[in-house]
């Protein structure tokens, strides 16, 4: 283990969506090469980290990345060669007082994050060991929750929350768990077509068809569930990503099927008849990521039924969850490494919640890369749950085929989390 850094390279790339993002190569001086790139965001949380985009007009619509790039060749790999790559504390701490900022805004969290994600993956590569045991050595195969109809700033198609998903949380394996969802899928696209609805997909790989409201969406879901021969409920549960944060305005919350607008009680109203009315496990980001006390009031209705995941809430800062946990506000995380910036500070978050009992679920982003991390990430840390989008496009299919992957070399270690996963009673 005495093999330390000895380049870093750095180029733009694009992400699924077309647009602009950091890939890095780092080298150790045993001979080791690994590779990492970033994601990125749409319905970004204002208490992320801050991606450094070039703002050149001229290129990618200002978009561009040739600015984080040229941080980590002129800045950031100077101060890293000769380095531990396994000291990933001590790493990241040096990446972190090198930007010196509280949002990572002056090298960017894109810069840095590429970074600290490249020399794990090289340490881990450089000890012989598979990334997940190298990150924690965890056998839980995450319980995933996977897209299948999407609203809000991810289908532009009328619905006001961005998410509808399914768990399968009956399944007594990954594999078949991918199974299951691909069945639910499939019969989606059949009633879809059989209304004369579109079958377009959004940018996450589900489908984005236009319907009047999230009952429909809803409807539309159980019936999937049952024309794939599940039962909704018992084998195959739902979740929404509100993202409430991109329908508050002035005040209040308007989602388009009202357009008077709703106070935080009203909409926490509308959640709560949603959850009698419907098998859903999980609401994540029901209200705004500044409404605290919206949120008190969410968790006080809601957070003994079902999981209440802060995502724009938390936006996977140490201090943002602490202060959510004091106050007895959700009961869930959503990890994603670029809303944070380092992969130190990740796993910290992914600790604390633990501790505190908050359930974990590691997510991809609506512009992801092929790069397969957060696979390794979540079984590593026995994280629980995963988010990474529907069961389509390579860049989402790269994580969920890494899952499957892992399960196999896990043989008869490997354990499915299943339903045991989700808060509050997991
Ligand atoms: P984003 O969406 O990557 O566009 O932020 C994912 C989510 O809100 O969970
Ligand atoms: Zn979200």
């Amino acid at each position: 283990m005495s093999a330390t850094i000895s380049a870093v390279r750095a180029r733009e790339i694009l992400d699924s969506g077309g647009r602009p993002t950091v890939e890095v190569d780092l080298w150790l001086s045993d001979g080791t090469v690994a590779r990492s790139s970033v994601p990125s965001g749409t319905s970004t949380g204002r208490h992320e980290a801050r991606e450094l985009r070039d703002g050149d007009p001229e290129r990618f619509a200002g978009d561009g990345v040739r600015t984080a790039v040229a941080h980590v060749r002129e800045t950031i790999a100077p101060a890293v060669l000769g380095r531990s790559p396994f000291a990933q504390a001590e790493l990241d701490a040096v990446l972190i007082e090198l930007d010196g900022s509280a949002d990572k805004s002056v090298l960017g969290a894109n810069a840095l994050l590429a970074v600290s994600t490249a020399a794990a993956r090289a340490a881990a590569s450089s000890s012989g060991l598979p990334l997940w045991r190298y990150l924690g050595g965890g056998t839980l195969l995450p319980l995933p929750m996977v897209n299948i109809i999407s609203g809000g700033l991810h289908a532009e198609a009328g619905l006001a929350f961005q998410d509808f998903l399914i768990l399968p949380v009956a399944a007594t394996s990954f594999r078949e768990a991918l199974e299951w969802v691909a069945a639910v899928r499939r019969a989606t696209a059949e009633i879809l077509r059989g209304r004369g609805l579109s079958t377009l997909k959004a940018t996450e790989g589900g489908f984005g068809p236009p319907l009047p409201g999230p009952e429909a969406a809803l409807d539309l879901l159980v019936e999937a569930v049952a024309r794939a021969g599940r039962a909704p409920g018992d084998e195959v549960a739902l979740a929404i990503d509100v993202a409430a944060s991109h329908f508050f305005r002035a005040g209040l919350y308007r989602p388009a099927d009202a357009p008077d607008g709703l106070d935080a009680c009203g909409l926490v109203d509308r959640l709560e008849r949603l959850v009698d009315d419907y098998p859903i496990v999980s609401i994540e980001d029901g209200l705004a990521e500044d409404d605290w006390h919206g949120w008190e009031l969410l968790s006080e209705r809601l957070g003994g039924r079902v999981q209440i995941l802060g995502d724009d809430l938390f936006t996977t800062n140490q201090a943002r969850l602490g202060r959510g946990i004091e106050g007895g506000i959700a009961n869930a995380v959503l990890v994603k490494m670029n809303q944070i910036g380092t992969l130190t500070e990740t796993l910290g978050v992914i600790e604390q919640a633990r501790v505190a009992g908050y359930a974990q679920v590691v997510s991809a982003r609506s512009g992801e890369t092929g790069d397969d991390f957060i696979a390794d990430l979540a079984v590593g840390t026995a994280a629980g749950q995963i988010k990474i989008g529907s069961l389509a496009q390579s860049e989402r299919l790269a994580k969920y085929n890494q899952l499957l992957r892992i399960e196999e070399q896990l043989g008869a270690e490997a354990c499915y989390a299943g339903r045991a996963a989700l808060a509050p009673l997991g």
